[in-house]
């Protein structure tokens, strides 16, 4: 196979290096175009372009294959906590026990907030979004934590690192509590990563706590399913973000409010918006599959659907079997999710989802474990995000250690070209 592709134009023609990943995934390295060439390429939603080499995550979009470092998502998702799926994607390497318990307490000694933090929670009205707050208070954590500004080398990056893994989720409760009129928590430093989330979040104030391990197992298998997908919109976000420079917290900040997005994160909240809309419409699965095929319609079939996904969504089928199961041992009866089921199964037969390969991806059914959580619908993009917190970690590291240089894409311009002004009273 040639380790080079040539161009040719106008009788020129100009080499350039092909790279090999280690999954095979064959890359042109046009870093020198625009030198030799004086020409630069475009592409809308950079569908063909790769922004930089990692060794974070792997997808395949075709064969519906995701690993973390390696390690494969349903091994993961079956095998590990949420707390070990951090450290691996951020260090590489699963933790071992010592190490695990190290990370841990580190994060703990990190897990408290400042009081003055307050204050801006109680600035947003109820009404606010929560994932517009809890990119504001991540922000804003920066204030409070100047040291973790920028930060560059590596034992300021971990320090930085455990503290916004220990007031990351406290922020995240407290965006919840506070629209629900809860006094806000710090939970208990002795529980689990993930069950310490639970009870800051579900603890009320008048009765003791006590952890429902089906509750418990369902978070933590949802909090690793989105913790990384490679350079997907907000990842990006966060890593163009951090290429110049600006702190982890403010790089994050970025990322959250990518993911807010109805065609990115947002889209757990939208399909199950959508699905209680298809419910109170009397159920009526097919009307809902002719909007989303018809193009005048702009009603989407949302939760389907991937950039690079061609096929199932690996995280999709675990979290549809985790659906049913969840249900089941909690003896919820939702008749949101039978309306999931024949919405994907009849959009698997039908022409239109399989001629562009639309699939269920990882929103389409994350909400109704959420939901059976006691999770309100407006709170599921905060529970992606928190899920995601480590792979925007490990990715913002990864960049920064690797030196890569500020993200500053070129353009062609389409505009007017020059024109001498006109004074206001001769236009
Ligand atoms: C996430 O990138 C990641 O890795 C993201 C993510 C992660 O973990 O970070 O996996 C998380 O964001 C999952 C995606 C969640 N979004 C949704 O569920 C929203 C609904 N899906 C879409 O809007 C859409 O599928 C996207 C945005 C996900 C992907 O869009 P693309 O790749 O730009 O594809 P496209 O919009 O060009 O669609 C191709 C065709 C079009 O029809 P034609 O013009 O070819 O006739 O498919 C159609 C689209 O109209 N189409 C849909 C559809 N999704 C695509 N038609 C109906 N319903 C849909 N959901």
């Amino acid at each position: 196979m040639s380790d080079k592709a040539t161009l040719e134009y106008n009788g020129n023609k100009y080499d350039f290096p092909v790279i090999k990943g280690t999954e095979d995934e064959l890359a042109i390295d046009i870093k020198s175009l625009r030198t030799e060439t004086g020409m630069i390429t475009i592409d809308p939603g950079y569908k063909n372009t790769g922004s930089c080499e990692s060794a974070i995550t792997f997808l395949d979009g075709e064969k519906g294959i995701l690993r973390y470092r390696g390690y494969s998502i349903e091994e993961l998702a079956e095998k590990a906590d949420f707390l070990e799926v951090a450290y691996l994607l951020i260090f590489g390497e699963l933790p071992n026990e010592t190490q695990l318990s190290k990370f841990h307490s580190d994060i703990k000694a990190q897990s408290l907030v400042d009081e003055d933090m307050r204050k801006i929670v109680d600035a947003f009205p109820k009404s606010a979004h929560p994932m517009g707050v809890i990119a504001s208070l991540t922000s804003a954590l920066t204030a409070f934590n100047p040291s973790s500004v920028n930060v560059t080398s590596e034992e300021d990056m971990y320090k930085a690192i455990v503290k916004i893994l220990g007031k990351f989720p406290v922020l995240v409760a407290w965006t919840f509590r506070k629209k629900n009129g809860l006094p806000l928590d710090y939970g208990d430093k002795n529980l689990g990563y993930v069950e310490n989330i639970l009870k800051m979040m579900f603890k009320q104030p008048n009765e003791e706590y006590k952890t429902n391990p089906i509750v418990l197992n369902a978070l933590d298998k949802l909090l690793i399913l989105h913790a990384d997908h490679e350079q997907n919109c907000s990842t990006s976000t966060v890593r163009i973000a951090g290429s110049s420079h600006v702190g982890l917290f403010a790089s994050l900040s970025t990322g959250i409010s990518a993911l807010w997005g109805p065609l990115h994160g947002g889209a757990n909240q939208a399909v199950l918006e959508m699905l209680e809309g298809i419910n109170a419409d009397g159920g009526d699965s097919k009307k809902y599959m002719a909007k989303a095929k018809d193009k005048d319609d702009p009603f989407r079939l949302m939760g389907f659907g991937h950039r690079v996904y061609k096929n199932f969504d690996p995280r999709a089928k675990i979290i549809k079997k985790a659906a049913d199961e969840v249900l089941g041992d909690l003896g919820i009866k939702d008749p949101i999710l039978e309306i999931a089921q024949i919405l994907e199964k009849e959009a698997l037969l039908d022409q239109y989802f399989v001629d562009r390969k639309l699939y269920p991806n990882v929103d389409f059914y994350s909400g109704i474990i959420y939901r059976a959580l006691g999770i309100p619908t407006d709170m599921f993009t905060v529970m992606f995000a928190l899920g995601r917190l480590p792979g925007w970690i490990a990715q913002w590291r990864e960049m920064r250690l690797n030196g890569e240089p500020i993200g500053r894409p070129r353009q062609v311009y389409m505009g007017e070209t020059s024109r001498p002004f006109v004074p206001v009273e001769k236009r």
